[in-house]
């Protein structure tokens, strides 16, 4: 595995791959961003993977200073997932002094996660672009755990005619059902035992679905209720949307993205299921 930080390198080295696949990280890696890795390796033989807390993208008062590191563990976990490249540059790398671009998607940016952490998705678009840019990919791997994230860079690669496949891959979730994420070490015991609720929350909606319910008021009404039950949850929306407009939806015709965000204290949680007629839907 090469250890790359500078663009000129990475630019050197993407040449000698005829394919490569690049999933785009902020690190603390967990199950979830091995999954894309394997996904990566599988499809393209070689994977690029990169580790950016990409400060653009944290709001004034969000955890940025506080995000998860470790990057020891995070270079060893990749080097046995059999990775070819980890890109970690610096800040000043990415953002150098003079940087005044910036890449603002539109409708879809702005509601659910967009609404909650103002300019959140044009920092996401902004060094996701970037990065496409420096790595080249074939293709680029994202979790559907970020649903609104995976439409903003769906939109992105489109609107931009990035020459890259865009791969979604499945949610990886602990036993109890909560999907994995680096901000699960914020949660106590106590808000980590409630922490399952969002998942109750989405099964009872897939449940509601399947059973014909596809009335989007009755649907974001039955996970409001599942989430109100726990005391340490602070709801802070319920969605029933299409999932590439995110337009709430008022019927369900065929396919639909059920999502969710809770607070447990300053921690904030977020988790969505696709509700499709379809056999096989990923969440
Ligand atoms: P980060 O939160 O580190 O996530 C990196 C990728 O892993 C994202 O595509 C995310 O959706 C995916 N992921 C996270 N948890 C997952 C889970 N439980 N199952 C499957 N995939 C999961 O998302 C970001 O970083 C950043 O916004 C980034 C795209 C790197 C831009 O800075």
């Amino acid at each position: 595995m090469k250890r790359i930080e500078t663009i000129a390198e990475m630019r050197a080295v993407r040449s000698t791959f005829p394919r490569l696949g690049l999933v785009p990280t902020m690190g603390f890696l967990h199950n979830g961003h091995l999954s894309l890795v394997a996904l990566a390796k599988k499809d393209c033989g070689a994977v690029a993977v990169s580790i950016f807390v990409n400060p653009t993208q944290f709001g004034a008062n969000e955890d940025l200073a506080r995000y998860p590191r470790d990057m020891p563990r995070d270079l060893s976990l990749l080097e046995d997932a059999g990775v070819d490249i980890v890109f970690t540059p610096a800040s000043e790398i990415i953002y150098p002094t003079g940087f005044a671009t910036r890449i603002e998607i539109g409708a879809i940016a702005q509601v659910l996660e967009g609404a909650a952490r103002c300019g959140h998705f044009s920092g996401v678009a902004t060094v996701v672009a970037k990065l496409l840019n420096i790595v080249q990919p074939d293709r680029a791997y994202f979790g559907q755990k970020d649903g609104q994230q995976c439409a903003v860079i769906r939109q992105l690669a489109h609107d931009l005619n990035f020459p890259v496949e865009i791969v979604v891959g499945a949610t990886v979730r602990e036993g109890d059902g909560l999907a994995m994420s680096s901000r699960d070490v914020y949660l106590t015991a106590s808000q980590r035992a409630a922490a399952p609720i969002l998942f109750k929350a989405l099964t009872e909606v897939r449940r509601l679905f399947q059973s014909g319910e596809h009335n989007g008021d009755v649907l974001r009404a039955a996970m409001r209720a599942i989430i109100d039950t726990e005391p340490l949850a602070e709801l802070d929306y319920v969605s029933v949307a299409d999932p590439q407009t995110l337009v709430e939806c008022t019927m369900v015709s065929t396919v639909a993205m059920a999502s969710v965000a809770v607070h447990f204290g300053s921690t904030r949680l977020i988790d969505n299921f696709i509700l499709s007629n379809a056999v096989l839907p990923i969440d």
